[in-house]
């Protein structure tokens, strides 16, 4: 398996005088890959239909004649401002009604026909002149989907899909109707066209109407990137892959990923936990210049499973961002350590976000890893280092875990649109999970929902799983180790209704669901350790009782290989619970000091500390922001 590392580079943005010496110097830095192209639409095409490509060709040539490997970027998420003569209609509308203005990016309506058809011709176009050059070893469809909120427009284009998405689904108003329980609220609708998009309504609409809006909305972007891939795919045989973000969950990732050759994400570990962490102000005062212990590699096992095993990071924070509510500088030696974890859980690369930092424009306060003046910024250094690493380390390909979690975005919609308390959301609920397990020193491998096979694993989890798809059910039955399921599993039919026979909905658990509560901060249901937060489900009936709450709830049920657990567990039961079933399922657990995280790849056993203290592992003592791999 290659590991190798890359940059973003903004050929456009530079004198072309200068690229042949930063193409020289990113060999130099041991750099292997060159991202470019995906902001370019007003150089590669200044007037409708007439291309300029030459400059194109020139960076591309100079690049190649370093010995880079180009990623070559479609441009379509930031289509020029002439674009808006021709498809004056082309652009979202948020759930207010409001149209979301040109002057930035991604101001595109996913469901446009118009515009898809531009996106086809612009990569085509791309595709004719460099599908067969040497230079271009893989491409990338449009960025980062979903990013600033880009998945559900509520305009004409929007509308007018659905309607059809709909008409096809169920065939008759009439079954829509079933489908949806519209005899509440006397929503039952005569035709499709009278059906609208589920905003500006007086009160909530219905939840079954929000759900097949988001698998409309998500089906757009399934559409939207497959589009680009048959277009390249007709001219050339390189590997095209697409750059998902961190905790977006809008579209199914699972799906898009199924038309794609590799997945990659972009990792800006400082940036995401200032903007996307559900963490206190300790937590985060705690880990500001490391990041969240678990939130990349979260994203990374996540990643390599959509990838079917091929995960790239294709930006990778190299210093301060821009965007985050702070932007401190990562500690001396965090960038080493992201770029090892990252190929710790598989990538093949890791690509810097930026080559050079732009002194112009919205993000001319973002760090490359040179600075705006071409000197050396401290990520440069970081990244030769690995590079040097990389060179005298052998092979690290992935293992297989022994722990699997399942994560569903129909889920994160479904909990989205019926949180039933205010902080039940199931991205969290996932990633504490995985937290849980990270902490006992387990290395996780993420399965989709529809997944087939389990035999690899001795304990699966399935957190928030909203219904159980066939392949699982089919997959359960045959599965030898431990399943935990709960909360709030099997708890919905695909129509999202509650099941006929209650909830949950899941193999060998033979207690029913008779009522929910969502817990508001500070309350609790008591365990023998720890306690149940946010959310606690009351089971009735009889079958088997693993471990109740201290008012003598039943916790933990289930019979045979199954297990359903009746609430949100805080860090202190979920350490409890989890390390329970693992001596059950035959797993060895490790008591890591605080902060620090273990990775098992095939061959070797990996060691990151996101501590700014050195701790003691393995006998040594591993300093801040340190990094220590060990032959298995
Ligand atoms: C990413 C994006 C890049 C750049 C970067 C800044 O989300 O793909 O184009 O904006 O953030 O951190």
């Amino acid at each position: 398996m290659q590991r190798a590392l890359g940059v973003c580079y903004y050929p456009e943005h530079w004198d072309e005088a200068v690229w042949a010496e930063d193409a020289a110097r990113m060999a130099a830095a041991g750099l292997t890959y060159v991202r470019i192209g995906e902001f370019a639409w007003s150089r590669m095409e200044p007037q409708p239909g007439q291309y300029d490509f030459g400059w194109l060709d020139r960076a591309i040539a100079v690049l190649g004649a370093a010995g880079l490997k180009v990623v070559l970027g479609t441009p379509t998420a930031t289509p020029p401002r002439w674009m808006l003569d021709r498809h004056p209609d082309m652009l979202a509308v948020d759930a207010d009604g409001r149209l979301r203005k040109f002057g930035s990016r991604r101001h595109y309506c996913f469901a446009h026909k118009g515009y898809i058809a531009e996106c086809v011709r612009i990569t085509e176009a791309l595709a004719r002149r460099y599908g067969a050059n040497p230079a271009v070893a893989a491409w990338q469809t449009d960025n980062e989907y979903g990013c600033h909120d880009t998945t559900y427009s509520y305009g004409p284009s929007a509308l007018a899909g659905f309607r059809d998405w709909l008409a096809q689904k169920y065939q008759s108003p009439d079954a829509l109707n079933a489908a949806w329980g519209n005899v509440f609220w006397s929503m039952e609708y005569r035709e499709f066209d009278e059906i609208e998009l589920p905003n500006l309504t007086v009160t909530e609409a219905n939840p079954a109407h929000h759900l097949d809006f988001r698998r409309f909305a998500s089906d757009q972007v399934v559409a939207f990137n497959a589009a680009q891939v048959r277009a390249i795919r007709a001219h050339s045989s390189a590997p095209i892959l697409h750059n998902y973000m961190g905790r977006i969950v809008e579209f199914d990732h699972w799906d898009v990923g199924a038309d794609l050759d590799i997945a990659t994400w972009d990792s800006y570990p400082l940036g995401f936990l200032e903007d996307r962490s559900d963490e206190g102000e300790s937590w985060k005062a705690r880990f500001s210049q490391q990041g969240d212990p678990d939130f990349q590699a979260f994203h990374h096992d996540l990643y390599r499973a959509v990838g079917r095993g091929r995960m790239w990071i294709m930006e990778q924070q190299p210093g301060p961002v821009n965007w985050a509510p702070w932007n401190p500088a990562p500690l001396p030696g965090m960038v080493r350590l992201w770029s090892w974890e990252a190929f710790a859980h598989g990538a093949e690369v890791v690509s810097y976000f930026r080559w050079r930092q732009a002194p112009f424009a919205q993000e001319q306060m973002h760090s490359g890893l040179l600075r705006p003046d071409s000197a050396a910024a401290p990520g440069l250094a970081e990244a030769r280092q690995v590079a040097n690493e990389l060179a005298a380390m052998p092979d690290c390909a992935p293992a297989v875990a022994r722990v699997a979690l399942v994560f569903d975005y129909e889920s994160a919609w479904a909990w989205t649109i019926q949180p039933q308390g205010r902080d039940f959301d199931y991205f969290r609920l996932v990633f504490d999970t995985y937290r849980a397990l990270r902490r006992l020193g387990l290395s996780v491998d993420i399965l989709p929902p529809d997944c087939a096979d389990l035999s690899a694993y001795k304990l699966v989890l399935a957190p928030g799983l909203m219904r159980l798809r066939d392949n699982l059910r089919a997959a359960l039955a045959r599965f030898n180790g431990l399943a935990l399921f709960g909360p709030r599993a099997g708890a919905k039919t695909a129509d999202m209704a509650i099941p006929a026979s209650l909830p949950p909905d899941i193999p060998g658990v033979t207690q029913r669901i008779s009522r929910v509560e969502s817990l508001r901060p500070g309350a609790t249901r008591a365990l023998p350790e720890g306690a149940f937060l946010r959310w606690f489900e009351h089971l009735d009936g009889a079958g088997s009782v693993h471990l109740a709450t201290q008012g003598g709830a039943p916790a933990l049920v289930g019979e045979g290989n199954m297990r359903y657990l009746a609430g949100w567990p805080d860090a202190v039961a979920f350490r409890a619970i989890l390390g329970e079933l693992c001596v059950q399922a035959g797993l060895e657990t490790h008591d890591l000091p605080e902060g620090v995280r273990l990775r098992d790849t095939a061959s070797h056993r990996f060691f990151f500390n996101y501590t700014t203290a050195p701790v003691q592992v393995l006998g040594q003592s591993l300093p801040p922001a340190g990094v220590l791999w060990q032959a298995l």
